[in-house]
Order: structure tokens, then sequence, then C-alpha cells
């Protein structure tokens, strides 16, 4: 089956307006994908307050703008929150959901993270929904069994390949310059597919989107996105780098 790769990445809790104006006027300048057939496969998730800027600038564009988060619920007495409703009508088409970061530092569990993804597609959005083991787990030898359950308790019910993204974290790999070999990167999304495959279907568990993330850059990307099974990937801190971002997103193929 033939998949357009998709680069995302993610600024988590970083940047001004002024810097999401200089970033997006390098970004559009030096990204030969966007505003070109596959530049909608290019999303940039802000942090909510700077929506607004990516949404207005997207319109002019190919690439999409996704969010970072999103509460479950509808409206209501929920003080601080934001709602997928809210991420639709501000211009998201993604959300990451079920980041490590929010896992551990927001105590967010397998059964919210579902709760969440399930809230975004029934609002006509697509959750890049994060797995991922930390170093204690792969070090005991668990990686598989912890991904596993996390496919299993948060990947929502009734996801299709056109309404769910994964994103496949290794914890240890996220900001620490720390990359998988290849041979891990390959093998670990396959144990992803197969996992998939036992919770829902063959035709799900090969057609579904399996990002990369973790210590992505620009020297790194094209290779990891020639590998098998690698969909894309998710980008933190080299997403706020325009030119870096930008090489990232051109080293995007058809697999
Ligand atoms: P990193 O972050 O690219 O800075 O490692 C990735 C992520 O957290 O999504």
């Amino acid at each position: 089956m033939m998949k357009k790769q998709l680069i995302a990445g993610n600024w988590k809790m970083n940047g001004t307006i002024a810097q999401a104006h200089e970033f997006l006027k390098a970004f559009v300048g030096s990204c030969k994908l966007v505003n070109n057939p596959g530049g909608e496969n290019i999303v940039v998730c802000p942090p909510y307050t700077l929506l607004h800027v990516f949404a207005e600038a997207a319109k002019n564009s190919t690439f999409k703008v996704g969010a970072q988060d999103a509460y479950a619920q509808e409206c209501g007495a929920f003080t601080g929150n934001i709602n997928a409703p809210m991420l639709k009508d501000a211009g998201c088409e993604y959300v990451i959901v079920g980041h490590s970061e929010r896992r551990t530092k927001n105590y967010e569990s397998n059964f919210s993270v579902q709760k969440k993804a399930e809230a975004l597609q029934n609002h006509g959005m697509v959750p890049i929904l994060c797995i991922g083991e930390t170093q204690k787990e792969r070090e005991e030898g668990k990686t598989e069994e912890v991904l596993s359950k996390q496919i299993q308790f948060s990947l929502p019910l009734n996801s299709s390949v056109e309404n769910l993204v994964i994103a496949y974290e290794p914890v240890w790999a996220i900001g620490t310059g720390l990359v998988p070999t290849n041979e891990e990167i390959v093998a670990t999304i396959k144990g992803i597919r197969t996992s998939i495959e036992e919770v829902f279907n063959k035709e799900f568990a090969e057609g579904v989107k399996i990002l990369y993330g973790g210590s992505v850059n620009g020297a790194n990307a094209s290779e990891i996105l020639s590998l098998e099974g690698v969909d894309g990937v998710l980008v933190g801190g080299a997403s706020l780098k325009a030119e870096e971002f930008a090489k990232i997103a051109d080293s995007a193929k058809s697999s």
C-alpha cells in the first residue's frame, strides 16, 4: 500500500508570537515540499497560544496545524482545559495525545488517552497517539509488553487508517540525542503492527501510519525515513528550527 509519510513537529512549551512569525517565514521560504504536492503531510503542533498564528499562515499554504493535547469532555466547568471542538475551531486537523511527557508529568493513563483520541476522532481530527517504553522497561526486556498494553488500552476501538496516526517514541530517546539502531526501530515497529493486528485486524495494522519520534534531526531524518515500516517522524527540538525542520520535511518519501 502506498503511504505518504507524515512529518509532524511538536513545539512543546516553546515559542512566542514573534518567534512563530519568524519561523513561518523561514520555513515556508526554505521547505521545498510545502506548497507542492505532499505539503499537506507536514504538520506543526505549536502551543495553544500560537495556534491562531499557524492557522492563519496555513490558509495560504499546504501544511497542517495540530495541537499537543485535548481534553476529552465537551464544554463545561473544566477550568484551564481545551476540548476537541475548540481545537477544530482554531484550525487543527491533528492533535498529539498520550505524549510520554503528559503520561508521566500529567499522570495520564491509557484510558484517558483513549478518551481524548475518541473525542478528537468524533470531531473530525486525527490524533497522533504516542506510545513508547522507558529505558528501564527496555533494559528489563519489557518493551513489547509495554507497547502492547498501550496499544490495547489507549487506541480507540473504532479507529481507521484515516483517523489515527501512531507515534512510536522510546521515552529514553526523547530530547536525549539517543536514537535506537535502525534494526531496533524496524523490529519494534514490526512488533507494534503485530500487536495492533491482535487487537484490531491485519488490514488496519498494515495500513495505519506509524511515525518514529525521539531525537530526529536534520542529519538523521532521511535515514530513519528510509526504514521499512516507518511512515513519518514526530520531531521535537529540531522542529523549532525552520531550516532544519524544512530539511526533515523534504526528506519525506512515499513508502
Ligand atoms: P525530540 O522530541 O525530537 O526533541 O527528541 C520528540 C518528541 O517529544 O516528540
